[in-house]
């Protein structure tokens, strides 16, 4: 039976108001059920646009007239993300530019995630655009040579009589956790040193996706990190309550002031041989006219994985659990592409975890527009109090080795 045909079943009446009552109440549940995605350009977010200056040119504008500071390199040795899972479907390719280096990545008919450089050896085809998966190998686009993605190895040139024993392409190392394609990147090319955890680890109970954010940062990746273990910093910019919005030169409206976020936070890295990871211990409170609710009170462990990955786990005494997985990739030297991914307990409505995500995405972007226009200062002026920055310095540059990229101009770091 047609749907048209069971809903004129089901809906005796057949009266065209009830049509658009039923359709509405299935349109609202619809939006209230979906996951929330909200995805913010590399302009969108962090400048301050005006009249008579748009949020774009007020970009173009802070990049070329910023003083970057003495930089750490710019890619870190770790595991990044690269795409989500859902993204690569069996058989499809995709071509990703990160950390400077342009990826094929593609699934192949076994449904294994395979990632190889995406310029073919031969003439230098990009195997990501137009590339095609046949079997556990990747298919040229521009003459038809084929290399698995496993080895590397090409198995087949369709109009050669051998294949040589040196035509090869570079495979690089992958994983898929937590609904991300992740690729391990090091600057001596030495295989990954360490893995990392599927979120049920940090919080073993049934969590659905309940939604996503990206962002689009201008900043070097340390410092994105380094706010976890700047601890003095969360009782300043955000103590004001998130619903005044995120552009720092409003977020103090006197309207919003009975609202308060309090902050208490200890930063501590990890020992051998978890001495690639770090946590953080948050405790938030708010307050409404001064009064504290502590049905509100959310615990928070962040547990940040290598350079790029974080699991925060939240817990609410009545609204539950769920966790959040943050993922920073360098897709340009000072380019980082955020993704917050949050997964709720099964039980707690869809809205609440979607009102979750947008409190927090509120507050990063908060960190967003001082990240976008900072500089890096390889020297800061600390106080005792500011210790937890120091030790997250040292702590990061595990991850930078002697032939780490690095850029040593202005311009280099504006040529995105
Ligand atoms: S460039 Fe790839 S097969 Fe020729
Ligand atoms: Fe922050």
């Amino acid at each position: 039976m047609a749907l048209r045909e069971w809903l004129l079943w089901a809906l005796p009446s057949a009266d065209p108001g009830a049509w658009i009552v039923l359709l509405g109440v299935l349109l609202l549940s619809w939006l209230a059920l979906r996951p929330l995605r909200l995805l913010r350009g590399p302009d969108e977010v962090g400048y301050a646009g005006e009249a008579g200056c748009s949020r774009a040119e007020a970009a173009r504008r802070a990049r070329r007239s910023r003083r970057l500071g003495q930089l750490p390199p710019v890619y870190p040795n770790g595991w990044f993300r690269l795409l989500d899972s859902a993204q690569l479907a069996r058989g499809e390719v995709r071509n990703v530019a990160a950390l400077g280096e342009q990826f094929a990545v593609f699934r192949n008919s076994d449904g294994k995630v395979c990632v190889v450089d995406a310029y073919c050896p031969h003439l230098g085809a990009n195997l990501g655009i137009g590339g095609q998966v046949v079997g556990s190998c990747i298919e040229c686009p521009f003459h038809g040579w084929q290399f698995d993605g496993e080895s590397g190895k090409c198995v087949r040139i369709p109009y050669a009589e051998k294949v040589p024993e040196f035509a090869k392409i570079k495979v690089w190392p992958s994983c898929e956790v937590s609904d991300m394609v992740l690729v391990w990147y090091h600057c001596d090319g030495i295989d990954p040193t360490w893995r990392v955890p599927d979120r049920e680890e940090f919080l073993p109970r049934p969590c659905p996706f309940r939604g996503l954010t990206e962002h689009f940062v201008n900043v070097h990746i340390e410092e994105i990190p380094e706010n976890g273990a700047d601890t003095a910093h969360l009782s300043f910019l955000h103590r004001h309550a998130f619903l005044s919005g995120a552009d720092l030169r409003y977020m103090h409206s006197p309207f919003w002031t009975f609202f308060r976020h309090h902050w208490q936070a200890d930063w501590h890295p990890d020992l051998e041989p978890n001495a690639h990871c770090s946590r953080l211990q948050l405790k938030h409170n708010i307050t409404l006219f001064g009064k504290h609710f502590s049905f509100m009170d959310l615990r928070v462990s962040a547990w940040q994985v290598g350079p790029s990955l974080v699991f925060l786990v939240l817990r609410f005494p009545l609204l539950g659990q769920g966790i959040i997985v943050q993922s920073v990739t360098p897709v340009q030297p000072l380019m980082q592409q955020v993704i917050h991914r949050i997964y709720f307990q099964k039980n707690v409505p869809v809205f609440i975890a979607k009102m979750i995500l947008r409190a927090e995405c509120s507050q990063f972007e908060r960190d967003v527009m001082i990240w976008n226009h900072k500089q890096y200062l390889s020297k800061p002026l600390l106080v005792k109090e500011d210790g937890a920055i120091q030790r997250h310095r040292r702590w990061f540059s595990q991850f930078y080795g002697e032939k780490s990229p690095k850029i040593t101009s202005q311009k280099e770091s504006l040529d995105w």
